[in-house]
């Protein structure tokens, strides 16, 4: 027996060194933790259990059955974020580049079962030099069965991949599944192709990190939902986003005691919106006030920034905000804020989280480029997306909702729940301006007149009785008293039954 114990903990010393002390140096010297370093900050103290800590690759080809190191080049297993489950898998660079062996596959194929049985979700932490080389199609088809299983297990279970170190060629859809993809900065990068190829096709000379490091896929690409420092910021930030999450698509929105009270009222509301319906606001500074202890989780904060997206609690429980940001382009919908919005209102009503939406859109953004890109088909992603969603829908307009987009922006008109509106909103076709131009054409040399039929037209229009008069609008709410009215509108929605009709899909504008 005492020889078996030894054993035992000979073969668990063993694995958990992984490459060796040289392999956990050169991972420390790029700012980098090991694999079990991240899960050990990923986790509540003490609460990771490992599976698989034995298992090895079974490849016979270029000497492969010399190094056969225990894992796998994969930790994988489950443990408690919060006190609440989550299964975990976190590739080890320091053991042959944390390559995706067929065993390696498999080892995370078994938690993604285990996953999705129990209702929990997975995080994944990708540190790797892609496919085991040396295994070749058994490789690939160990990826093929993690894609698989990340699909069936989309909008069932959240799944969170971070990406701490190489990501390239195939192995980057595993993530791009998933929900949500948070980067380190400086230290990670993801590209379907790397440099050398891109220069060989395309004769473009690009590095690493310029191809698809944070900053690309944060800012440029929208890949990446968000990225942060180092490790440790970012394994932070997971278990604050984490902690906005339900553990399944049947488990309904988290909820958490809360010290904030939902009678507060904010009177520095009263004064958001200026006088020149002209000049911008910042959107967040609302935000940040409705929200619980003004704890706010944004999603792609630097991407398409006329749109705002991201989680906050009200009462204690998690809900979806999407709210126009007047500071950029004037809070325009265009192609890449459709996007945005719209898979972030679906991740949402994937996963029961009431949706909160802000309106101040001036319309959609025009010009040659959006129309050729397709704003068409991308705008409707965002229509789509609210006239599908069943989950709670609460909207307030703080000031401009014109035309299409007013309709887009969960209106009554796609089933919003309650919709609100601020005594400072416009609810109208379109801008009182552009409205007198068109009606009163004849008058256009005239500015005099022009200037007449404006005001007539912003008498008349730009307000948000006429919405309210056929009950488009619920109430004309006071600004302070915003965060009052939205919890007691969540709370009054808690048991809301809303079904679409029976259908296999529903076929999105992709
Ligand atoms: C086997 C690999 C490996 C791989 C790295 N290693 N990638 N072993 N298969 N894919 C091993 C290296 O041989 C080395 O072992 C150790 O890991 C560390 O790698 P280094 O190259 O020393 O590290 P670094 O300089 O940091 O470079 C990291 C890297 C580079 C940029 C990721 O290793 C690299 O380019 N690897 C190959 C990437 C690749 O082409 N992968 C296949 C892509 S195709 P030793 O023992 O020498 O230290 C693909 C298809 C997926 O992934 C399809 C899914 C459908």
């Amino acid at each position: 027996m005492n020889e078996i114990l030894i054993e035992l903990e000979k073969r668990r010393e063993t694995a958990r060194a992984g490459g060796g002390q040289k392999r956990t140096d050169a991972q420390h010297g790029r700012g980098k933790l090991t694999a079990r370093e991240r899960i050990e900050l990923l986790l509540d103290e003490g609460s990771f259990e490992e599976f698989d800590m034995f298992v090895t690759h079974r490849c016979i080809d270029f000497d492969m059955e010399q190094q056969k190191p225990a894992g796998d080049g994969v930790v994988t297993g489950w443990g408690t974020i919060n006190g609440r489950l989550v299964y975990v898998f976190s590739q080890d660079f320091r053991v042959l580049g944390g390559s995706v062996s067929a065993t390696h596959a498999k080892k995370i194929c078994k938690i993604m079962d285990m996953a999705l049985q129990n209702g929990a979700p997975l995080i994944g932490l990708n540190d790797s030099g892609g496919a085991r080389i040396q295994e070749g199609v058994d490789s690939l088809a160990g990826y093929g069965e993690v894609f698989q299983r990340n699909i069936e297990a989309s909008g069932v279970i959240p799944q969170i991949s971070v990406i701490m170190g190489p990501c390239a060629g195939g192995a980057v859809y595993s993530p791009a599944i998933t929900d949500f993809i948070i980067m380190v900065k400086d230290t990670s990068y993801m590209f379907v192709t790397g440099p050398d190829v891109v220069k060989t096709v395309t004769n473009e000379k690009v590095t690493a990190e310029e191809l698809g490091g944070a900053a690309t896929h944060t800012r440029k690409s929208s890949v990446a939902d968000a990225a942060f420092e180092n490790d440790d910021e970012t394994l932070a930030e997971v278990r604050r986003l984490f902690n906005f999450l339900p553990l399944n698509n049947r488990s309904g929105s988290p909820s958490r005691p809360s010290f904030d009270s939902p009678e507060r009222l904010e009177v520095s509301l009263d004064t958001l919106i200026p006088q020149n319906p002209n000049q911008p606001y910042d959107m967040k500074e609302l935000i940040l006030k409705l929200a619980d202890e003004a704890d706010f989780f944004e999603i792609q904060a630097e991407f398409a920034k006329n749109i705002i997206v991201g989680f906050i609690r009200l009462e204690g429980r998690s809900i979806g905000v999407i709210a126009n940001q007047p500071m950029v382009l004037a809070g325009v919908l265009d192609i890449d804020s459709a996007r945005k919005a719209a898979r972030f209102v679906r991740f949402c009503d994937c996963f029961e989280i009431p949706l909160l939406t802000l309106v101040d859109v001036p319309g959609f953004l025009p010009g040659t480029g959006q129309e050729y890109n397709g704003v068409i088909k991308h705008g409707a992603k965002l229509l789509f997306a609210y006239g599908e969603a069943t989950v709670p829908k609460v909207t307030v307009i703080t000031r401009k909702a014109y035309g299409g987009a007013y309709v887009v922006m969960s209106s009554k008109h796609l089933r919003g729940d309650f919709n609100y509106a601020w005594p400072t909103s416009e609810v109208a076709v379109m801008g009182a301006r552009g409205a007198a131009e068109i009606i009163h054409r004849s008058d256009l040399n005239d500015p005099k007149k022009i200037a007449n039929r404006t005001a007539e037209y912003e008498k008349r229009f730009a307000n948000p009785f006429i919405a309210a008069e056929r009950g488009f609008i619920d109430e004309v709410i006071q600004p302070h008293s915003t965060r009052k009215r939205l919890t007691r509108a969540f709370a009054s929605l808690q048991n809301k039954k809303s079904q679409m009709p029976w259908k296999k899909h529903n076929n999105i504008p992709l």
